[in-house]
């Protein structure tokens, strides 16, 4: 590894960009570990790409500042920063071929001839693309494209790869293959990487650490399993993963929902009784159809997902989906149990140090 390649810490610190008389990104603090993979998840036009392109040096933060390795870039234009950019379009050059594309920037800087054909020797073969150099955009699929554009930004040897929703031109199941691919390259070289995407999906699957976005801000950061499992805010809590969503009251018997009905709960984030929102994965509502003490749920509908089957229950008036084995035998009627459920009281989590214990 070059001394360009050494993992290299990215700290967002304290930013803020107004752009049309509106405030876009505001006071972000981010800090992005050496060599991990970060997805800025969010909806359209939360600042995800507001947030990257003032990374790369294509936009100034009005207040605050980026630092990589400690050093502070804001003020440096795109081309001193040690960054690379990937975008949503490839953006090749369709009368370039694949090495003169990927050799561009390298030329622009005006390597020596056997030094430039070398590095984008060695990066097509990571890409595993080499079969392709003389190749032109036109004759390589879309997803050999996108790893084109990717062998452009890293023959670069940023310390910080920037991924603008890099898939979204591609169909489903080459998204996925692409994905990892991705995620395979860049653990290998061990780059510190931001990756914007609005795919949920996509982030959790990819990512060390998902800094979820709304409105300019950073609602949670965290690791992909905990940002499922404690999501923060209601806000993170619906935008990844399905959620079941009750408000009602927590007592000694369960949580007892808007409707009336009573659900017992085995787990929760909290167990100080009182008036909560609720939030409950389809996975953790367990059903069983021999009336063990569970909430009386009617089987409104049933969905097979291939894997698994979504069950939409009326539970006391209330609609409730629970994702259960694809195999279960259809019935009419259920009991409803929650295995663990999260407390949110004006859309925070409510989270006790202790272990959640069980509620019935
Ligand atoms: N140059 C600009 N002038 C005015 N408003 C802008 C400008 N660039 C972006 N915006 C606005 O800033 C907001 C955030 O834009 P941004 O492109 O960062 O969103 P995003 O999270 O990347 O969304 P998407 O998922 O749709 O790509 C949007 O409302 C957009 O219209
Ligand atoms: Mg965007």
């Amino acid at each position: 590894m070059t001394d360009a390649q050494t993992p290299a810490g990215l700290l967002i610190d304290r930013v803020s960009k107004d752009l049309g008389g509106r405030t876009i990104v505001s006071d972000m603090q981010l800090e992005v570990h050496a060599g991990e993979l970060t997805c800025l998840l969010g909806p359209s036009g939360c600042g995800k790409t507001t947030t990257l392109r003032m990374i790369g040096g294509f936009l100034q933060p009005d207040a605050g500042a980026i630092l990589i390795d400690g050093s502070d870039i804001s003020r440096l234009p795109p081309e001193k920063r040690p960054t690379a950019m990937v975008f949503q379009n490839y953006a090749l050059w369709p009368h370039m071929t694949v090495f003169k594309n990927v050799s561009f920037g390298l030329r622009l800087r005006k390597l020596p001839k056997a030094e430039i054909r070398e590095r984008v020797e060695n990066v097509l073969e990571l890409v595993g693309l080499t079969h392709h150099i003389h190749s032109y955009p036109a004759r390589i699929s879309g997803g050999e494209q996108q790893r084109v554009a990717l062998a452009r930004a890293l023959v670069l040897e940023p310390k910080v790869l920037l991924l603008d929703e890099p898939l979204s031109n591609l169909d489903a199941k080459l998204r996925v293959r692409v994905r990892e691919d991705i995620r395979e390259i860049q653990q290998r070289i061990g780059i510190t990487t931001i990756f914007v995407t609005h795919d949920q999906d996509e982030a959790l699957s990819l990512s060390d650490r998902i800094a979820v976005m709304s409105g300019g801000r950073v609602e949670q950061y965290a690791d992909p399993r905990t940002l499922y499992r404690h999501p923060a805010t209601h806000f993170v809590a619906s935008f990844v993963g399905a959620m079941n969503f009750y408000t009602g009251t927590l007592g000694g018997d369960g949580f007892r929902l808007a409707g009336g009905a009573q659900v017992p709960v085995d787990s929760l984030s909290s167990r100080t009784p009182g008036e909560y929102e609720i939030g409950v994965r389809p996975e953790d509502v367990t059903v069983s159809s021999n009336g063990d003490g569970g909430a009386e749920a009617s089987v409104v509908r049933e969905i097979q997902r291939g894997h698994y089957k979504e069950l939409v229950l009326d539970v006391g008036g209330d609609e409730m989906r629970a994702f259960v084995a694809p195999d279960l035998p259809a019935v009419d009627r259920l009991r409803v149990r929650f295995s663990r459920g999260v407390l949110y009281r004006d859309g925070v989590l409510q989270e006790q140090s202790e272990s959640p214990v069980a509620v019935r």
